[in-house]
């Protein structure tokens, strides 16, 4: 496989999480990872806690059905240790959490082992960082969140590829993305030189343990929505309705190709894809 060194960080902390004794100290030692929170104090059921808050969160504010969730099946793109997904197996039927790490699909199964239900979940790994190995139209919602920026570009699009791929006619998608914001002036080379740097032997693997490092260096691409909309116009899976919610301290221009909405809980830089398949 092509080494990426967008791929050194999770790796890194994969390994990491390898090495805890117990769940509780996978949070303490990785947990910031994921949802930015550090201390000796924490424990695995307030990470997740953080997650069950988001998803209700985020599919009132998207409307996406919520009458049958205990039918339907989620695919989740870039599930970690399992912060969210322990809530999704707990609404949804069938959950297929995929991550580019095989330790953190370890250990997102006793995540949800202990806090969800694990009948309901299955692990995919993501061993190329672009393929999801699902097949085709299995899922009612595709959802990501915060993980296609850490992707290099050109697999952040194949994952948006794959994302249509498996979610079945009259499903969602459900994806979020980093856009370019004033500050990258100075974050987006600092972000190149980190990277460049994780390739080098011995010191590579010690920075990408580094909180400030990886922080500046695993944003990896920018998608802006013209990006990503030209690109779900390429595809051969057809979408009836295409909603972008942003920041509303943000504002978008007006599109034709798309409804603009806006939700607080959007961070500034980011922004979300929700679109139903034809
Ligand atoms: C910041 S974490 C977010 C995890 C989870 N979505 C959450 O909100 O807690 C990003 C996750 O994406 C995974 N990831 C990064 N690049 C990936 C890729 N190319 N394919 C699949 N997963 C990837 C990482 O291993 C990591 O678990």
């Amino acid at each position: 496989m092509v080494r990426r060194p967008q791929l050194i960080p999770w790796r890194t902390a994969g390994r990491v999480s390898e090495e805890q004794a117990s769940a509780d100290d996978v949070v303490r030692e990785i947990g910031w990872v994921f949802n930015n929170e550090t201390g000796n104090r924490l424990h695995l059921e307030q990470f997740t806690s953080t997650g069950d808050h988001e998803i209700f969160a985020y599919l009132n504010a998207f409307e996406l059905p919520t009458d049958d969730l205990a039918q339907q099946t989620l695919v989740e793109i870039g599930s970690g240790i399992g912060r969210m997904t322990s809530g999704f197996t707990k609404v949804f039927g069938h959950v297929i959490a995929c991550d580019l790490d095989a330790a953190f699909l370890e250990r997102c199964r006793q995540t949800v082992a202990k806090l969800g239900i694990v009948e309901h979940l299955r692990t995919c790994h993501v061993a190329d960082g672009r393929m999801l190995p699902v097949a085709d139209n299995q899922a009612d919602l595709t959802f990501s969140y915060i993980t296609l920026q850490h992707c290099q570009r050109d697999d952040a699009l194949s994952l948006v590829g794959e994302a249509a791929r498996v979610t079945k006619p009259g499903g969602h998608i459900a994806l979020n993305f980093r856009t370019w914001t004033p500050i990258d002036v100075f974050l987006w080379p600092l972000g190149k030189i980190t990277r460049a740097l994780w390739r080098v032997p011995g010191l590579g693997p010690w920075l990408a343990r580094r909180r400030l490092a990886s922080r500046l260096g695993w944003q990896a691409n920018r998608l802006s929505p013209d990006k990503v909309s030209n690109y779900l116009d390429g595809l051969t899976e057809r979408f009836a309705t295409r909603t972008i919610y942003h920041s509303p301290h943000r504002k978008l221009a007006e599109r034709s190709d798309a409804e603009l909405r806006t939700f607080e809980g959007v961070h500034r830089s980011h922004w979300w894809l929700v679109a139903e398949r034809l």
